[in-house]
């Protein structure tokens, strides 16, 4: 614990460090004392284990304006609820809109159905800052189109995307629109109504506060989707096929009740903390990253100039030094933990000029201080001086 005290954990686009007391609290608690399988017997301790469950969906459904709580299913992570939501939707096929900017939680299933024949993909750029144009999408969406699925901000730069635009551009078509809310769902106001979002995909572990292992999908009124996992839900055992209700007929099997409870516990800090406090924090702490490390001449930036732009996500490179070399010397002299390479995102780092070495991630989250990043700072700087006096 005083080690894990020392470190200055800049790693939170990949997942949050530490969590708020009361998910540990919470988990430790949920787990010794009522973690029976929910719903799947009439026991108390079984529906006081599901009405936890609710409660988290209640929490969820209330962070991201959804309605109808049953509409959230919990997932394993983010990248479950997106294969979830692509397979879901393409069971049938069809034309898909997609961007550059995407993780490979997005440019592989895409890929894998193309490979298979199963569907055609139009993929739009982004600007030099990493932003999509609204018209761009609109300008690929065909008859045919079924789907259009982007992130809510890259995972590389931070951009954040102009989603709500896009909503109402897909929701003028036939089309569904997914989101991939990895690096926003926490942080980042989401209302699906006024977004006009089909699907919304969500980690639990990164800015939900909750720990690995949770996630989830929201599923809109117009959207029907696939089975996805088939088997026990508690409830309907008679059926010999999935119960069609939500959240049932995608969340087959055992959940992570010991997790959700964690989750939960996460939702419930950000809903008390309010996220505008939690943007702004994050906010100043990207806006002086930026700034000092803008200042070192070695220094090149990547993303949007200005931090109202951006999540609290900063991509770099420091002239004639490989980032994954920059990431050991800062993890082993420094104590400073980062995220070097290509971020599971190469089709970005081929747009942005730094593929295939890739660049240096600095995530600060809510629970860093702008100590660390003046230390962060001056760690770059001395980095930078040891590499031009050897
Ligand atoms: N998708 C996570 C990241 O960007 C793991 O680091």
């Amino acid at each position: 614990m005083n080690q894990a005290k020392k470190l200055i954990y800049f790693d939170n686009a990949a997942t949050t460090f530490p969590k708020p007391q009361t998910v540990y609290d919470r988990m430790d608690q949920f787990i010794r004392s009522e973690a029976a399988n929910p719903g799947r017997s009439g026991h108390r301790m079984a529906v006081e284990a599901e009405a936890v469950i609710d409660r988290a969906r209640n929490e969820i459904a209330k962070l991201f304006g959804v309605k109808d709580p049953h509409r959230i299913v919990f997932t394993l992570n983010c990248t479950d609820a997106l294969n979830m939501a692509i397979k879901g939707a393409l069971e049938n096929g069809g034309h898909v809109v997609s961007t550059q900017l995407e993780h490979n939680s997005v440019l592989r299933p895409l890929n894998a159905l193309v490979k298979a024949g199963r569907i055609s993909l139009t993929r739009v750029p982004h600007s030099k800052e990493g932003v999509v144009d609204p018209a761009d999408i609109r300008k690929s969406i065909k008859k045919e189109t079924r789907l259009v699925v982007m992130t809510h901000a890259s995972n590389v730069t931070g951009s954040l995307q102009p989603v709500r635009e896009i909503g109402k551009i897909v929701r003028e078509t036939d089309a569904w629109f997914l989101v991939d809310a990895a690096q926003t769902a926490g942080c980042f106001p989401i209302d699906v109504e006024a977004d006009a979002i089909d699907l919304l995909a969500f980690p639990g572990h990164k800015a939900l506060f909750g720990p690995m292992g949770t996630g989830g999908l929201y599923v809109g009124p117009r959207v029907e989707l696939s089975a996805w996992r088939e088997g026990g839900t508690g409830g309907d055992s008679k059926s010999p096929t999935q119960p069609e209700e939500l959240p049932f007929f995608l969340e087959g099997g055992t959940p992570n009740a010991v997790g959700i409870a964690g989750l939960s516990e996460g939702v419930r800090f950000i809903l008390q903390e309010g996220l505008p406090m939690i943007r702004q924090h994050e906010f100043h702490l990207i806006s002086r990253l930026r700034e000092g490390l803008g200042a070192i001449p070695a220094v090149t930036l990547y993303g949007p100039m200005d931090a109202k732009h951006t999540t609290s996500t900063l991509a770099f490179n420091l002239k004639g030094v490989e980032p994954q070399e920059i990431g050991a010397i800062l993890d082993q002299s420094f104590g400073i933990a980062a995220r070097a390479g290509l971020h599971c995102a190469p089709m970005i780092h081929q747009s942005m000029g730094t593929y295939p070495a890739g660049c240096l991630r600095f995530s600060p989250g809510y629970f860093n201080t702008r100590e660390e990043v003046d230390c962060a700072v001056q760690a770059i700087r001395e980095i930078q001086k040891n590499f031009s006096n050897p």
